[in-house]
């Protein structure tokens, strides 16, 4: 955070002396903050405390006659790398929702196009009403970065419920990330855990059950995750192609040792099962190498493997908030991606068509249907890389686009 530059906006809430000791967090980092307080956050807090732990004095006034020429409000709008809004009273929400700029802290929001955090603190029962609720959704729509808020008892009422300021280290850890998204890293700060490529299911020690998975899309997932600043957890199968550069690698055999993986990775923000998972293994391998005899073909037995995407999301505790499976099909893609979404209690479905005359086993392109309970999306044909940034885009986008 050396040498970032960050507007905080204090509005008229209890809460607003905690953001006290947020600027001196801030600080203690290295950043340099200017505060705003609102005429109701002036309430609660002075601008003589706030402009002594700013080294600054605090704005208070859009109609300052001294501060436009010196400092205006297109100035405080433009000299920052980032905005925080904290705490974020449903008042405040409510103007940057509707665009209002009748006050400095309102008109310096709409001016800037830089990111902006807001932190939002207010009671239970405000935060939970239709109003608010359009509010805030109209603003993670519109690219704002909410922190919280967190459940706890509120100040004034002694009420318990989601309403509560995010802690000034949350907020601290926030804008980190969304300064480092501002940079290109959406995914800074989040876990991702991803599997890749076939399982092998040993019939004696030389011999295996397999399947034609490349691992091409989950390692290009996973580079691609890596890209965006992820900290990415790659459990992988066998596969002829090198682990990305950035990833935790784990390389593993089997399903079941697939699922050992997993488990000890987790937890996670976000799970990408990509892997071809052998649906069965040999119940019970040979020890040795089976020979030929004159008895004819051997049988075996087969066992069902578990189901390592079904587990993860069907978690009651510690499920990542976003849990993504795949459909290899080859016929009624949709209509399985559908199924399976149902059935193995996932968020979203990538399906893709592995029939063998669409080459994508083991090839470079792939044409793939974004299955959620939205509806479905069908992606244009394009190289596994493309389908990879597009997926983590969009992962990126569901993860922080609100952190409840
Ligand atoms: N999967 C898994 N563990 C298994 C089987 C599948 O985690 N034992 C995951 C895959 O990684 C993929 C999704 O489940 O994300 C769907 O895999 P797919 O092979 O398409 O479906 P199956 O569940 O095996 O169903 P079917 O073979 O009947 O189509």
């Amino acid at each position: 955070m050396t040498g970032k530059r960050i507007l905080l906006v204090i509005g008229g809430g209890i809460a607003a002396y905690k953001s006290l000791d947020l600027i001196r967090r801030l600080r203690e980092r290295g950043a340099a903050v200017r505060c705003i307080l609102t005429k109701a956050g002036q309430e609660f807090i002075t601008p003589l405390s706030v402009g002594a732990l700013c080294g600054e004095r605090a704005f208070t006034n859009l109609f300052d006659p001294q501060s436009e020429f010196d400092v205006g409000h297109i100035r405080l709008a433009r000299d920052t790398d980032l905005v925080i809004v904290a705490p974020a009273t449903a008042d405040l929400i409510a103007k940057m929702a509707g665009g209002h700029a009748d006050d400095l802290a309102s008109a310096v929001l709409l001016a800037t196009a830089k990111p902006i955090l807001i932190a939002p603190a207010m009671n239970p029962m405000m935060w939970q009403k239709a109003a608010t609720r359009r509010n805030v959704a109209q603003l993670v729509a519109d690219g704002v970065t909410l922190i919280g808020p967190n459940v706890g008892e509120m100040a004034e009422s002694g009420e318990a419920g989601l309403g509560r300021m995010a802690e000034p280290l949350e907020i601290v850890d926030a804008a980190l990330r969304v300064l480092a998204g501002a940079a290109g890293k959406p995914l800074a700060g989040k876990r991702i855990l991803i599997t890749s490529g076939p399982t092998h299911e040993p019939i004696d020690p030389i011999r295996y059950i397999a399947n034609r998975s490349s691992g091409k899309q989950g390692h290009a997932i996973a580079a691609a995750a890596a890209e965006a600043g992820a900290d990415v957890i790659l459990v992988s199968g066998p596969v002829n192609i090198p682990d990305p550069g950035g990833v935790t690698p784990v390389h593993v055999n089997t399903a079941r040792e697939m699922l050992e993986a997993v488990s000890k990775a987790l937890p996670a923000d976000a799970a990408i099962f990509a892997a071809a998972v052998a649906d069965w293994g040999i119940a019970s391998p040979n020890a040795q190498k089976i020979k030929k005899t004159k008895t004819g073909a051997p049988s075996f037995a087969l066992s069902e493997n578990p189901d390592i995407l079904a587990t993860v999301a069907k978690l009651k505790t510690g499920r990542p908030r976003l849990v993504v499976g795949f459909a290899a099909e080859t016929e009624t893609v949709i209509d399985h991606a559908k199924t399976k979404l149902k059935n193995k209690g996932c968020d979203w479905i990538v399906a893709n068509d592995v029939s063998p005359q669409t080459g994508v086993m083991g090839g470079d392109r792939n044409t793939v249907h974004l299955v959620t309970a939205e509806g479905v999306e069908s992606w244009p044909l394009q190289s596994k890389t493309d389908v990879a940034r597009h997926l983590i885009d969009r992962i990126a986008t569901a993860l922080n686009g609100s952190s409840q």
